[in-house]
């Protein structure tokens, strides 16, 4: 297979040295990896060094150099493609988006891209407001002394949100419906892969047979909602609505029901763990870190006064955003982002081999020494926005970037700051227990046991 070179290997600038793994260590990491990825990717960068050649489960590399990570989603993106890498997904997901590639992805997104634009997506303030004000009753509702499950919390209000979204009239259970019945099948085929191939799924386990019948209930509940959509009975500006008359602008055509059906599943799957883990690690850093709690307060207080937020206050709400930002830094909701490489390429003084696993340690990244002061520590200070431009941009990549990059990043954005400002202005929440809560790594960077919180209002 052809070489391909970089133009900044042609200019000998970078250089790494790959290292590898005895059979001992190589055993050990696995077994480390499969318990927490994300966490042994510090303790690895400290010991070998940036890029690390592994063998199990599969040859590959893992990358933890912002110029490495622009080399395969920037400089040869083409080489590294997605699909292969999340097979297991294929099965609950379909051709969506998130794992489509080649010509129907090109076509999907531009089809997709539009409804998720910057300038577009302040149309979901509504229903952004509505879903949190719909929390904010609950937690006004419960004493101050009950503690309550922040991660489930925020995965609700995140699930009602983008269910708001996607289909706009009150759909609420439905959305729920979808995700829990995403998490049953995903959490399966996580098991089938951990495996090692052990755990079939045709073998008559109970864990098979829930996930079975998640995914039946997934089809038919999708199904459901794009028939009411094909009906007309939803809004007309929620995503599904756009999606059923949507037509490609250069050939014309429309979207066939089981794309529609794919498109579904992956926006409400990718939309929605990955903000909820957000605001659930923010909790979790606020209750650390009381000072910043208190200048998100009286940001909050000062730009939304008593009112619901508008659209305008949102570009105000800097420090919240920052604190997003940061917090999104030190927990990047996805840790890792692997791709599977179609040739041989070299760069950097790495080689890799056609077939090579090629997995972007975006949490290692995220607590680079060499990018990152005191990487630890949780400053919201390092996004302000006259430090910004700063930040080497391969060196944050929560959304990913590049053409792969998150379609839903402005969504997000929006979400996240709003409900985050409005949640603080309203109530304080303290942990139940004060213990470090530590990661658990598998896809997403969920917490290792439930952030349970008392919320009291202000
Ligand atoms: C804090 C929130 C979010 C984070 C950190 C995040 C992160 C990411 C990352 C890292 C990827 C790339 C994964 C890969 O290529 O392997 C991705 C892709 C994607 N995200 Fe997000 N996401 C967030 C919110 C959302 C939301 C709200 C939506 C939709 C409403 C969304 C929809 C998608 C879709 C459809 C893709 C696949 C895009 C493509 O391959 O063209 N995400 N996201």
């Amino acid at each position: 297979m052809p070489s391909t070179r970089a133009p900044e290997e042609r200019e000998g600038a970078l250089r790494f040295t790959p290292r590898g793994f005895t059979n001992v260590q190589e055993l050990y990491y696995f077994a480390r990896a499969l318990q927490n990825y994300a966490d042994s990717s510090i303790e690895l960068r400290r010991r070998f060094g940036d890029v690390i050649r592994r063998r199990r489960p599969r040859a590959g590399l893992w990358l933890m150099h912002p110029a490495l990570l622009k080399r395969v989603f920037r400089t040869n993106v083409r080489n590294y493609p997605k699909a292969e890498t999340y097979g297991f997904l294929a099965p609950i997901l379909g051709n969506g988006l998130f794992l489509s590639d080649g010509e129907l992805w090109t076509r999907q997104r531009r089809l997709l891209a539009p409804e998720f634009r910057q300038a577009e997506v302040n149309r979901f303030l509504p229903v952004i407001l509505d879903r949190v004000e719909r929390l904010l009753g609950e937690w006004a509702s419960t004493a101050p002394t009950t503690p309550r499950d922040i991660t489930d919390d925020m995965m609700r209000l995140t699930l009602w949100i983008v269910g708001g979204a996607m289909f706009k009239s009150d759909l609420d259970e439905e959305a729920e419906m979808i995700g829990h019945d995403l998490e049953v099948c995903l959490r399966q085929s996580t098991w089938h892969i951990f495996s090692g191939g052990l755990l079939q799924p045709w073998m008559p386990t109970p864990g098979n047979f829930e996930a079975r019948r998640a995914a039946a209930r997934l089809e038919r509940v999708v199904r459901g909602v794009v028939a009411r959509g094909r009906a007309g009975e939803l809004g007309g500006d929620d995503v599904l609505s756009r999606l059923l008359v949507a037509r490609d602008p250069e050939t014309g055509e429309g979207m066939a029901d089981q794309q529609i059906v794919d498109e579904v599943k992956s926006l409400i799957l990718a939309g929605h763990e990955t903000t909820s883990l957000t605001l659930s690690w923010i909790f979790y850093l606020l209750a650390r870190h009381p000072a910043v709690e208190q200048k998100l307060f009286e940001e909050s207080s000062r730009v939304l006064g008593d009112g619901p937020p508008r659209a305008e206050h949102v570009p105000a709400l800097a420090y919240t955003r920052m604190v997003f930002l940061e917090a999104m830094r030190l927990y990047p909701p996805v840790p890792g982002v692997p791709r599977r490489a179609l040739e041989d390429d070299r760069f950097h003084g790495v080689d890799v081999r056609a077939g090579d696993t090629v997995v972007a340690m975006i949490y290692a990244v995220h607590r680079h020494p060499d990018f990152w002061e005191r990487p630890d520590e949780f400053r919201p200070e390092r996004f302000a926005p006259e430090r910004v431009d700063a930040i080497e941009p391969y060196a944050y990549a929560p959304f990913l970037r590049g053409r792969r990059a998150c379609v839903g990043e402005h969504f997000a954005m929006l979400e996240g700051v709003t409900a985050l400002a409005m949640l603080t202005r309203r109530f304080h929440l303290e942990r139940v227990e004060h213990a470090p809560i530590g990661t658990r790594a598998i896809s997403t960077l969920r917490f290792a046991r439930p952030l349970r919180m008392r919320v009291r209002p202000r």
